[in-house]
Order: C-alpha cells, then structure tokens, then sequence
C-alpha cells in the first residue's frame, strides 16, 4: 500500500500509537468487568514466575525459552499466547519483560491500522524489547504481511509514494521479540503462525490453583478471608483469575456491609447470589444461553447465529467468552448442526435433563 513521503516520514517521527494499558478486555461487557479499575488490577498482577499460579507446562517452556536466551545473551524468539479471557496473557507478556529485563512495548492489533503504523512501532525499539500485542488475530490482512520480513529477517520493506515515484524503501528493525497474545488462535493465518517459535495455550484455571490466587490477592488487599470463605470464590470464579479478584472485591463490600469485614463461606454465598453467580461459577449470561437452548429450541441444536440473536450478545463473545467454558465444563456440546445443551446444563438451570 502506497504511502506519500511526508505521510510516512511524520509516522515514523511522531509518537506511536502504543498504549500502556492493553486493550484485550473490551469484549468482556460483563457487569463484573474491571470493577477494581486498572490500579488494583495492576498491583495484583504476579510479577514473577515464582507468583504465577498453575500453567504449569507454559510456564516450563517460557522458563526454558527465558533461561536459555538470557545464557546466551540473545533476545528471547517470537512468542505467541492464546486462550480465553482473563487466563494471565498481558501479564505473562510483563513477566518475560521482568526476567530479560527488557522494556515490553503494549500495543493492540485492532490499533495496527496501516502499514506505516507497524514501521512506526518496530523502527523505534531497541535492541531485545519486546513487542506485545494483544488480540493479534485482529491485524489487518495488509498489515500482518509486513510482520513475517520483520519477525524472520528483523526488516521491513516498504513502499512509498505513488505513482512513477513509487519506491520501495528498506528499514532495519532491532531484534526484538514478538509476544503476540489472542482469544482466538484459529483465526490467525497459517504463515503467521508458523513464525512463532513457541505457541502456548492457557487454560481455565482448577479451583485449587485458583484458591492460591483469591488468597494471594486478599493478602495483597489486606481482605480478611477464611479458608472456606476463599474455596467458594474460586469455585465460582469460572476458571478465571480476573473473575477471582472481581469477586473478591464485590464480596469484600458485602462483608463490610452486612458481617464483620471477614470474607467467610456464607457471606461469599450470598454475595455471589446477589450476583447471580450459582455454585457452577455460572454467570447470567451463561444461564441465559442454557435457558434458551433448553427451552426456546427444546435442547437444541441451534445454530450459533441465532443463539446469539435469542440471548442478545454478538456472536464472537459467545465463541470466545462463553463457549469454552459451558463446553469445556460439560453443559453445552457442539454437533455439526450446531450446540445442544446437556443433562448437566439442564440441571445447571435447575430443569431436568
Ligand atoms: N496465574 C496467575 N496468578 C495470579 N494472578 C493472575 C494469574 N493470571 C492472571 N492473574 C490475575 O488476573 C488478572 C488478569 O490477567 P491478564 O490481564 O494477564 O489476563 P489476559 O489473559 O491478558 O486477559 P485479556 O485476554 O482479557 O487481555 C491480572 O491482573 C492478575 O491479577
Ligand atoms: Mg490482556
């Protein structure tokens, strides 16, 4: 794509569009989003290997990846991290900054728009930064080509100007490494997949590991919480340490509101039912989904589009958000015609399978 010399000398030049606060989370329009605000979210980010609880097998091949690039004095190679929502990817992505001791530069693929926007970016890293962007599969079409030259070769070719004084210029880029992160891996493009040298996925959280977590993060907050009071906010935390130090920070109101401040089995209960969030972790809109598979098309299948019209949510937040947890969690399948709810998500819903 053609870019007049002005246009694309005042991209390099001027700030670049890299933001300090990864955009990954936009989707997640639940009520319980960020309530904590970026502040808390960011004292309770683990800072160290040592701090990231579960993972296991990702956290063995970032430590290896790690361990050996800095004995040899090299830039860690490209990384890429997928997995839902909340699962640990932005702060993983600060800890691989933490343990090269390198700056980690944040920018998010939707913010990508053009090519000179990535020149911009990667002309002005140093020597072993790390690029993080977030929601990867989200790079224009156009632009995702100029990153294969940059992550293989550490060059960009690109064109300017247009017409007869079109011209093909050539940047070299510092080593850096890419930390590509994304909800959805099966969207990105087979060639720029294959450039990652590591591809980990992360997974939903077990309670045990999330039990660590909520008592972590209380510790950090200074939140008084026993230790049945914190099994019950992991259980219902749906696999997710985001979900976790939410709840926690609605419950340690109700505690403070309605008990003595001490986050206890029964006032977790009743706080998570204000929330309508059920012994399953299952929030509102997850029941909504099992409710209208079992009653609105009798068990299902329904189709995903239509699904996504019955319950009033865009279908990508439903394949991304929702989905993994109701499949993987045994209350929902997918068949060919499209999902079907199972005996479990009837019983989830309180109606018989
Ligand atoms: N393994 C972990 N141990 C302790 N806390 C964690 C862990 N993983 C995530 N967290 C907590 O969850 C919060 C969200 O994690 P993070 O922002 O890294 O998720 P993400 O995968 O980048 O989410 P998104 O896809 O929405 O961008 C962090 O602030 C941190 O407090
Ligand atoms: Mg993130």
């Amino acid at each position: 794509m053609p870019l007049p010399l002005s246009r694309f000398l005042s991209v390099i030049a001027i700030t670049l569009k890299m933001t300090d606060t990864p955009k990954g989370t936009d989707y997640m329009a639940s009520a319980l989003e960020n309530p904590m605000g970026s502040h808390t979210e960011s004292i309770l980010r683990p800072p160290s290997f040592d701090d990231f609880t579960g993972q296991e097998k990702t956290i063995e091949r970032l430590r290896i990846m790690t361990g050996a690039a800095k004995k040899r004095g090299e830039p860690l190679n490209h990384i890429l991290i997928s997995g839902p929502p909340g699962l640990g990817k932005t702060s993983l992505s600060f800890i691989l900054g933490a343990e090269m001791d390198c700056k980690v530069r944040i920018t998010s693929g939707p913010v990508i728009e053009k090519a000179g926007d990535l020149a911009g970016m990667l002309t002005n890293l140093e020597e072993g930064d790390i690029l993080f962007i977030d929601e990867i599969h989200r790079i224009p079409k156009t632009v995702e080509e100029y990153l294969y030259s940059a992550m293989e070769d550490y060059r960009i070719d690109i064109m300017i100007d247009q017409g007869p004084n079109a011209r093909s210029v050539r940047l070299n880029i510092p080593r850096f490494t890419l930390v590509g992160a994304t909800t959805r891996s099966g969207l990105l493009t087979a060639p720029l997949r294959s450039r990652f040298t590591l591809q980990t996925r992360l997974d939903y959280y077990k309670a045990k590991d999330l039990l660590t977590i909520v008592k972590r993060s209380c510790r950090i907050l200074n939140v008084p919480l026993d230790d049945a009071g914190g099994i019950e906010i992991a259980k219902r935390s749906r696999g997710t340490p985001r979900i976790s130090n939410n709840l926690i920070s609605f419950v340690r109101d109700y505690a403070e509101e309605k008990g003595d401040g001490v986050i206890t089995k029964p006032i977790a209960e009743k706080a998570l039912e204000l929330l309508e969030i059920d012994r399953f972790g299952l929030d509102e809109m997850d029941k909504r989904i099992l409710r209208a598979i079992a009653t609105t098309y009798k068990g299902g299948p329904v189709g995903l589009s239509t699904l996504a019209i019955a319950v009033g949510e865009a279908t990508d937040t439903l394949e991304e958000v929702h989905e993994p947890y109701l499949i993987q969690n045994g209350f929902l399948h997918r068949t060919p015609q499209g999902r079907a709810i199972t005996d479990e998500g009837f019983r989830a819903i309180g109606l018989k399978g």
